[in-house]
């Protein structure tokens, strides 16, 4: 890493260490550096507070960002942080799956690089009035984007019991899904959920102590599901995957860190469709325009190591995949 003493300082201000920032670099390198390529353009999907797209202009001279967030303060926040970088960087309000507007409106036709550090970011959840965290009863909100409808608070007050159940079980894998659904739908009769101190409590009323042991925080699925539900997160990874892929040159690399199996899985299957050939199983010769257009760079998912765990807790449940395009079309 080139960053100078200068920009490490000028990071800290911003208290966001990226998460496994030198990694992150190394994969993206090769895409970066191609020889030929003059001005690689870098999509950073999830610009949040910048600290990715800071070391990408930094280590990565003549490269381009295009910024995506949906959320306009984390936009706000980063064009402060990046401002010395003039344009080099444009800044755009969308959600990820947005991808192919906002290449048009940058005047981009094809991308290098594309990076995806999923999820909130800890200015998201620091900020108790967004409604993220549940260690702090705070309004139940949990949007990214605080001019969407739908809040968390929307979630549990007008849900019916199967919906409410299946938002509990498929988006945070809480086996007590439909018991917490049935204790929410008792509780609202009487008065509205508008806090989450509220279903924290009924979380520990709900859930049997002995999990508890052994389960984590009892509310960490049910948030977790909630903020999935809320803000479509899974959906806007399965449509932004395969666009972000297609708009890649040849050479170009996506590296994407999930925070959860849910979404590790959706990458790990658009890459591996990807990565496969389309020749019928157990032929001497692949077919003619069958052979895989694209090359996993990762084996398997890449975890941070001890050192990065000890600086950044945050680096915990982080799953890192990339992928290179090694063909423009299947040949
Ligand atoms: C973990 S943070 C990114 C941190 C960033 N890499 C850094 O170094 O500061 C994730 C960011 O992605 C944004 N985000 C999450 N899902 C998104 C989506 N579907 N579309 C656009 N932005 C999204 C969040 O608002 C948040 O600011």
């Amino acid at each position: 890493m080139n960053a100078s003493h200068d920009d490490e300082r000028r990071s800290g201000q911003f208290g966001h260490v990226p998460v496994m920032a030198r990694r992150i670099t190394e994969l993206l390198a090769p895409a970066l550096t191609r020889p030929g390529v003059e001005n690689p353009v870098v999509v950073d999907a999830t610009l949040g507070a910048g600290g990715h797209s800071e070391l990408m202009l930094t280590e990565f001279d003549s490269a381009r960002v295009v910024g995506i967030d949906r959320d306009e303060s984390a936009l706000d926040i980063a064009r402060d942080r990046l401002a010395r970088f003039g344009d080099r960087i444009s800044f755009h309000q969308s959600r990820f799956d947005g991808i192919d507007g906002v290449l048009a409106a940058a005047g981009v036709d094809h991308i290098d690089a594309a990076l995806f550090d999923l999820g909130v970011s800890s200015m998201q959840l620091d900020r108790a009035d967004r409604g993220f965290a549940y260690a702090v009863d705070a309004p139940l909100d949990m949007r990214m984007n605080p001019d969407d409808e739908l809040t968390a608070a929307d979630v549990l007050n007008t849900y019916s019991h199967g919906d409410l159940a299946r938002v509990l079980s498929e988006y945070g894998e809480e086996r007590f899904a439909g018991k917490i659904a049935s204790a929410v739908l008792r509780a609202r009769e009487s008065e509205p959920f508008t806090t989450s101190g509220r279903l924290v409590e009924l979380l520990y009323a709900t859930i049997p102590a002995a999990t508890r042991r052994t389960g984590g925080h009892p509310a960490k699925r049910t948030f977790q599901a909630l903020r999935i539900e809320v803000n479509h997160e899974l959906d806007a990874l399965r449509l932004a995957l395969p666009a972000a892929l297609d708009a890649l040159a040849v050479g170009g690399r996506v590296v994407v860190m999930s925070y959860q199996s849910l979404e590790d899985r959706i990458v790990k299957r658009e890459f591996a469709a990807r990565t496969r050939s389309t020749s019928p199983p157990g032929l001497p010769v692949e077919l003619p325009g069958t052979a895989p257009v694209f090359r996993l760079v990762t084996r398997g998912a890449e975890q941070a190591g001890e050192a990065e765990l000890a600086e950044n807790p945050r680096s915990a449940p982080v799953r890192v995949r990339a992928i290179e395009r090694v063909e423009r079309n299947r040949s």
